[in-house]
């Protein structure tokens, strides 16, 4: 579904920030990204939807390349969905409006789908009391569960999360994980950078460890979390548990 070949990225002429990434997320599958601060995840994944250009190498999405200059950009970010850490809802939209707005404006449904679709969305996040509220009138865990809601309004075949729980009060980190961990395995292609390893252990198909721009490991959890190869990600791993 995605894959990555030999990518380079550099900020700038001297800063190189992705180092000849070559690794392949399969349809369906859950990849949780992890590395020190720095180590180029949020480039990464913001790379796959051209939000970041890159230097050289290839990536496809469904067989699409994204990064050609023939590709539709449009397209493709409405084919992604992308969950921040901060949430960015529209705040002077009530959640209904937030979550119906794409729907709408890039997909042309109707007021009474768009509706529908979003009722729905908003009981998988657990959140049908909230429809007509405004974003300040949300929790942070709220918040971000109707940002998830609202990048699901676009069916999107695939989603990335950069950290969507590390701007949270630690209360509220485990019910927008539950959400993600719902969304997991149901046929959607999923990417998330997390510092949550309970959650990289239990719900990831593979965990991809970056550093200082390199792809160090690209294992199953169970490999990653009991024998990590790489010494870099042994002591990220050590440094975690402290
Ligand atoms: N727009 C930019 N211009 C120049 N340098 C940048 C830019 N964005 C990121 N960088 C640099 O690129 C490197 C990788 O940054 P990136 O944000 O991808 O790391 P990260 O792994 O997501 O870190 P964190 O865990 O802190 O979010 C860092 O050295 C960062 O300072
Ligand atoms: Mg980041």
């Amino acid at each position: 579904m995605i894959r990555f070949d030999k990518v380079n990225k550099w900020y700038g002429p001297h800063l190189k920030v992705l180092t000849d990434i070559t690794a392949e997320v399969n349809k369906g599958e859950v990849v949780v990204l992890c590395g020190p601060s720095g180590s180029g995840k949020t480039t990464l994944i913001r790379t796959i939807n051209r939000l970041e250009p890159i230097n050289s190498g290839t990536i496809t999405v469904n067989g699409q390349e994204t990064h050609a200059k023939t590709a539709n950009v449009n397209r493709l970010r409405r084919d992604i969905g992308f969950v921040f850490q901060q949430f960015n809802l529209f705040p002077h939209m009530s959640v209904m409006d937030n979550i119906m707005l794409a729907p709408r404006k890039l997909r042309g449904m109707s007021r009474a789908q768009a509706e529908e679709k979003a009722r729905t969305l908003l009981a998988r996040v657990g959140l049908e009391d909230k429809a007509g509220s405004y974003p300040a009138q949300l929790s942070g865990g709220q918040s971000q569960r109707v940002a998830i809601a609202r990048s699901l309004a676009m069916d999107p075949p695939i989603i990335l999360f950069d950290e969507p729980t590390s701007a949270l009060d630690p209360e509220m980190v485990g019910e927008v994980l539950a959400v993600i961990k719902d969304l997991a395995h149901t046929g959607i292609t999923m990417m998330c950078v997390t510092h949550e390893m309970g959650f990289a252990r239990e719900v990831a198909d593979r965990v991809w460890f970056l550093d200082k721009g390199g792809l160090l490991e690209d294992a199953k959890p169970d490999e990653f979390f009991s024998s990590p190869k790489h010494p870099r990600a042994q002591r990220f791993l050590a440094d975690l548990r402290h």
